[in-house]
């Protein structure tokens, strides 16, 4: 039997000794050790959009190391990247005047969205509304309270107790939410909702619904947290599902496309009416804080992927490439090989027949060079970095075509 590595590996069977060991990446594609070239079609976990080796960050991130690689920020400190990062977002929020609060990871930063939606009310005279609200299925992370929000049972198994005070609705269920609401709307600080549900297995919202919760949560007073992580800095076209589906949200969590993963950062960015009951007691001290919150290197990495994001345009590349996406794979289902897709600028998935495993369809895409991700047993998701040329794109196509024209295999041990 072979061995199993030391590293443990994320959503993965600990007895696993199968793994693709990659080594390089080049613009929408990555190489693993034996040479094998793939096509990064979920640019590498929803967050690579300005595509793997752009050496102007690794430049900026070995200046910056080479004049301040590492400084807290807690308390009195502060560094040039982390002040002018967050001047930056500020002034991309879709919300007016709002200021940041950086973490390492979107889970951190879904937690942090969650503590400072409570804080804010309880400091406000509000200490009843702690019920926080998310849908089902979602993905809000892996943290405790990250794992509480998201709707998506088996993530949450055997985890317990997880933190309690926490309510799912199905998603697109605006009555179900109204229900709760008059049930409970007293109660309740805050909802959370990704605008494209992502790792829950790619669905858009219904027409109406974001902004039927808006009113919602303005009608009774509870905050709108919008969990961009995967929509945010272009995915949907613009910087922001909440541009993309017109909704102001009160607390934005981000990630992933913030460096395009070249380095961790994440964060929130916390609106006027939830920051401002923090700012009203000068005494008030924010007790809340990870170690690498405001790390220049970090920072140093973020601006310059967000300049290149500008310069290549990649808000309107996103458009183009969910165009040429989404028609290949309506030409797939129009062909009977998938039963559904689903999706909106260009993030993406196809719902598979009910014979088809969806790891299975993905190692036959793997064998075509083509790395896809599977969502449970019956989609495959498809997020590409934002530079991704039309010839790779028709490659990813013709891999899932090519995969599912394959007798159906057997479904490989799950997890
Ligand atoms: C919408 C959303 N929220 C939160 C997270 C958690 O982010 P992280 O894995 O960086 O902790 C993810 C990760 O995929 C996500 O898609």
């Amino acid at each position: 039997m072979m061995r199993v590595p030391a590293l443990l590996h994320p959503f993965a069977r600990p007895a696993a000794t199968d793994f693709i060991r990659i080594v390089a990446g080049e613009g929408a594609q990555v190489v693993d050790d034996q040479g094998n070239r793939y096509i990064d079609a979920l640019a590498s976990l929803w967050y690579c959009n300005i595509g793997h080796g752009q050496a102007e960050v690794a430049e900026a991130v070995a200046e910056q190391m080479a004049r301040l690689a590492c400084f807290h920020t807690f308390e009195r400190f502060t560094n040039g990247p982390a002040d002018a990062l967050c001047e930056r977002l500020a002034a991309l929020a879709p919300m007016e005047g709002a200021r940041v609060f950086l973490t390492s990871s979107g889970s951190e930063a879904v937690d942090t969205a969650m503590k400072l939606a409570r804080l804010a009310h309880a400091v406000a005279g509000r200490p009843e509304r702690t019920l926080m609200v998310s849908r089902r299925p979602s993905y809000h992370g892996v943290t405790y309270g990250g794992t509480a929000l998201t709707g998506l049972p088996p993530n949450q198994e055997h985890f317990g107790p997880l933190p309690g005070q926490v309510v799912q609705v199905g998603k697109d269920d605006l009555d179900g939410m109204a229900a709760l609401f008059a049930e409970r709307g007293h109660e309740i600080a805050a909802v959370i909702a990704e605008p494209v549900i992502g790792a829950g297995g790619v669905y858009p919202p219904a027409p109406g619904y974001l902004r039927g919760l808006r009113r919602l949560c303005d009608e009774y007073g509870a905050w709108l947290i919008l969990d961009e992580v995967i929509c945010g800095f272009g995915r949907l076209g613009r910087w922001w599902g909440a541009e993309h589906y017109e909704i102001r949200p009160d607390l934005v969590t981000f990630a992933k496309g913030v460096t395009s993963g070249y380095v961790p950062l994440a964060g929130v960015l916390v609106g006027r009416p939830v920051r401002e009951p923090l700012e009203a007691d000068p005494a008030l001290v924010l007790r809340h804080g990870h170690t690498y919150s405001g790390h220049p290197t970090a920072c140093a990495a973020a601006l310059t992927v967000l300049r290149i994001t500008e310069r290549e345009g990649l808000l309107d590349r996103a458009v183009g490439v969910g165009q040429r996406l989404a028609a290949g794979l309506d030409q797939i289902a129009k062909d009977g090989l998938v039963a559904e897709v689903r999706g909106d600028g260009a993030v993406w998935a196809v719902g598979l027949h009910p014979d088809r495993d969806a790891l299975a369809v993905r190692d036959a895409m793997l064998a075509r060079g083509v790395i896809a991700r599977p969502i449970g047993v019956s989609a495959i998701a498809f997020c590409p970095p934002l530079m991704i040329q039309d010839h790779e794109i028709d490659r990813c196509l013709d891999a899932l075509a090519g995969a599912l024209a394959e007798p159906a295999a057997t479904a490989p041990e799950r997890p």
